[in-house]
């Protein structure tokens, strides 16, 4: 029985120190190297015998698109004017929705607000970026490590898919914004973890369930609110594939638990909880409130107080898909519902019952299908 300690690297989920604590050493550097295990297996049984997964192949194969054709790239973005027109139209007022007072933002006027907009962004999509150079590499361990002849044909398209994804943020990032910022270490932190472990199935879940489950709730709320049309179609193009993605992970692992025994699934379950929280610390952006002047220590003494309150956006966008997705998997009341106990002192099992990404992809098929 892992503590909090062993899984998280902390006793409290809300340690502030050992949150602080959590930096990257070598964002200097243009190489990351991590230690990849796991065997690489060949399988001579090329039985076709998996078909939900034989239909997602062909459907991969038929959705491909070409991230240099495919997309508006002659678009002019001017960022400054993006970030106000996306407020306009959202009918959004930077900082009001929150409790400034005491704070370094009380006195934050509109510039500040515009300013930290535009670096939110630039941050946020450098996110994308990294996060999808780790699906590309994840979904690659993947093709090497799943046992099975119909998941290694859908992952070989899906490291196609990233690639693509790769490629559209980073020319975005470099052609049509200015400023990058390095990977996030609380989400380095947790592809090295995912990269690291020897199981096949933990790579899915890390990658396919957890980070892929927030990316595509990352991407929707950019694509409803960005007013910019390159970035609105290069988003529903991710989307897409992303969703794809998230229902190969839920399938292969509803195959593969429904073997498992309880202790292999309390593994499980304390990897979802640990990936939870990393992503919980990323979205602190610290190093974007540094650039505005503001001390890491302070923004992070914040946002836990504001994490507290009921009904909080960060907490919503990222737990209104895992714990729907935890729960499909049967990760959620395993064993002794550990998780669900976990997820319950965060406050966050009133998702529990929220569309998973599953149910959300068969939708969107057929939202697609009634468009044409
Ligand atoms: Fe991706
Ligand atoms: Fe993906």
């Amino acid at each position: 029985m892992a503590t909090n300690h062993e899984i998280l690297g902390r006793n409290e989920v809300d340690d502030l120190e050992a949150i602080l604590a959590i930096t990257n050493s070598d964002v200097d550097e243009v190489q990351h190297l991590v230690q990849s295990n796991g065997d690489a297996i060949f399988t001579w049984d090329y039985d076709r015998s998996r078909p939900a997964l034989g239909k997602l192949y062909e459907r991969a194969k038929k959705s491909q698109w070409n991230a240099q054709t495919d997309l508006p790239w002659d678009t002019d973005v001017d960022q400054e004017h993006v970030v106000l027109e996306n407020a306009l139209a959202n009918n959004m007022t930077f900082g009001s929705e929150l409790d400034t007072k005491g704070t370094p933002f009380e006195k934050w006027g509109d510039a500040e607000w515009l300013a930290f907009g535009v670096q939110s962004q630039n941050w946020t999509l450098s996110q994308f970026l990294h996060g999808e150079q780790g699906a590309l590499i994840c979904t690659a361990k993947v093709v090497e490590t799943v046992p099975w002849i119909d998941a290694k044909y859908y992952a070989a398209t899906q490291v196609m898919d990233e690639a693509r994804h790769v490629e559209v943020f980073s020319r975005y990032l470099d052609t049509k914004l200015e400023g990058h910022y390095p990977v996030n270490p609380a989400l380095q932190l947790l592809i090295d973890d995912i990269i690291g472990d020897s199981r096949w199935d933990m790579t899915y879940m890390g990658m396919q369930i957890m980070v892929e489950g927030l990316a595509l709730a990352a991407f929707g709320f950019m694509h409803q609110v960005t007013e910019e049309p390159l970035l609105k179609k290069l988003l529903r193009y991710v989307m897409a594939d992303e969703a794809r993605h998230v229902a190969f992970g839920v399938l292969s692992l509803q195959e593969y638990y429904a073997g498992l025994g309880a202790a292999e699934l309390r593994e499980r379950q304390e990897f979802a909880f640990e990936a939870a929280l990393r992503m919980r610390d990323r979205l602190m952006m610290h190093r974007v409130w540094e650039t505005m002047g503001v001390d890491r220590r302070t923004v992070t003494e914040f946002l836990l107080g504001v994490r507290r309150m009921r009904n909080n956006p960060f907490q919503a966008a990222l737990f209104s898909k895992i714990v729907p997705n935890c729960k499909k998997l049967g990760l959620l009341d395993a064993g002794d519902g550990w998780l669900r106990q976990k997820f319950g002192e965060l406050g966050v099992l009133e998702y529990e019952d929220w569309e998973d990404t599953g149910a959300e992809y068969e939708r969107m098929q057929l939202e697609q299908k009634a468009a044409g």
